[in-house]
Formats: structure tokens, C-alpha cells, sequence
């Protein structure tokens, strides 16, 4: 009687063991295959206090010393799916690895690439309304300067 109750505690603790672990390795590969779209931060000559700037960034403020400027011909240059650069309110965004996340799809925004995208981002694309505070802060990650 003794040997079972010791053989059936010893199962007891090893399923329970088992249960666990198994729960954690779940929860584990759960979380690294969770998709985070990619930003350009750190590729551009943009520190990390004057990102800052770019949250009240939304209208056409004076560049800060730190902030890289484009002239409208070389946005215009960068007007495709594999190089996408956009002018949304002065600012200038690469946003070519972002298009494969853009929950509105790609091609809306491959249209406006090397262009001033400013009202089809505010509009999107249409009578859509605004974008919300998340896709600005999104955006914001994606910022590589302003327009001279
Ligand atoms: C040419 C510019 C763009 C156009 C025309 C456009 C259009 C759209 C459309 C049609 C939707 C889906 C429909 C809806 O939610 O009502 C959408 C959603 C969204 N877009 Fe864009 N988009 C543009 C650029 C961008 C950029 C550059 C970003 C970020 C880097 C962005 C981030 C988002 C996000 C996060 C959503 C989900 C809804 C929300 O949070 O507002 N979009 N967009």
C-alpha cells in the first residue's frame, strides 16, 4: 500500500512538472513570434532627444540643427515600393519597410512614394478620416528629416 501511495505521488509530481513546462515553452514561442514591424531608428543622423521633436513634428516647424534636410527633387527620387520615402507635413519619412505592415496595404502608400503624401495620410486616401494617435506614433519611428 505504502509503494502506492509513493508511486502514485512521484506520477503526481512528475505530470505536474511535465504540465508546467510545457506551459512555459508555449508562452516562450508565443512571444518571439509575435511581428514587430521594423523602424528606421538609429539608420538616420537623428539622436535619440531630438526624436522627440519629431511628436510635434505635425506641422512645418524650423529644423533643429540635428535634423537632416531633402530638397522636394530628391523625395521625389525615392518613388517606389523597394525605396519609398514620403512628405507628410514637412517631414520626411522612409517608410519602405513598413509598407508589408500597413494594416491598409501597401499599395495605397506605394502610390504617394517620392511625394507629398500629407492629405492622403490625414484623409486616408480618401473620406476615411484620420489616422489614430497610434499610427502617428508609428509613423513618427519612420522620420529621417524635414523638407528644405
Ligand atoms: C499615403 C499614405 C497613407 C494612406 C493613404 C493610408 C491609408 C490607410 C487606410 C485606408 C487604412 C485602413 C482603413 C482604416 O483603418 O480606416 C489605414 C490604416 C492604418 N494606417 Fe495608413 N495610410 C497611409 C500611410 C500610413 C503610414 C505611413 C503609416 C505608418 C507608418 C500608417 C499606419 C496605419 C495604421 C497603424 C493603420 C490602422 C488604423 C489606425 O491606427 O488608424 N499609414 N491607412
Amino acid at each position: 500500500m505504502k509503494k502506492f501511495i509513493t508511486a502514485t505521488l512521484i506520477f503526481f509530481f512528475l505530470a505536474m512538472g511535465t504540465m508546467f513546462l510545457w506551459g512555459f515553452i508555449d508562452k516562450q514561442s508565443k512571444e518571439s513570434s509575435t511581428p514587430v514591424p521594423p523602424t528606421t531608428a538609429g539608420s538616420s543622423n537623428q539622436n535619440s532627444s531630438s526624436s522627440s521633436s519629431s511628436t510635434s513634428s505635425s506641422s512645418t516647424a524650423p529644423p533643429t540643427p540635428l535634423e537632416k534636410t531633402y530638397s522636394m527633387s530628391e523625395l521625389s527620387s525615392h518613388n517606389k515600393a523597394s525605396d519609398c520615402w514620403l512628405d507628410i507635413s514637412g517631414n520626411v519619412y522612409e517608410v519602405t519597410s513598413y509598407l508589408d505592415y500597413h494594416p491598409g496595404g501597401a499599395d495605397i502608400i506605394i502610390m504617394f512614394c517620392g511625394q507629398d503624401a500629407t492629405k492622403a495620410y490625414n484623409t486616408k486616401g480618401g473620406n476615411r478620416g484620420s489616422h489614430s494617435s497610434r499610427a502617428n506614433a508609428t509613423l513618427a519611428g519612420y522620420k529621417i528629416g524635414v523638407i528644405k
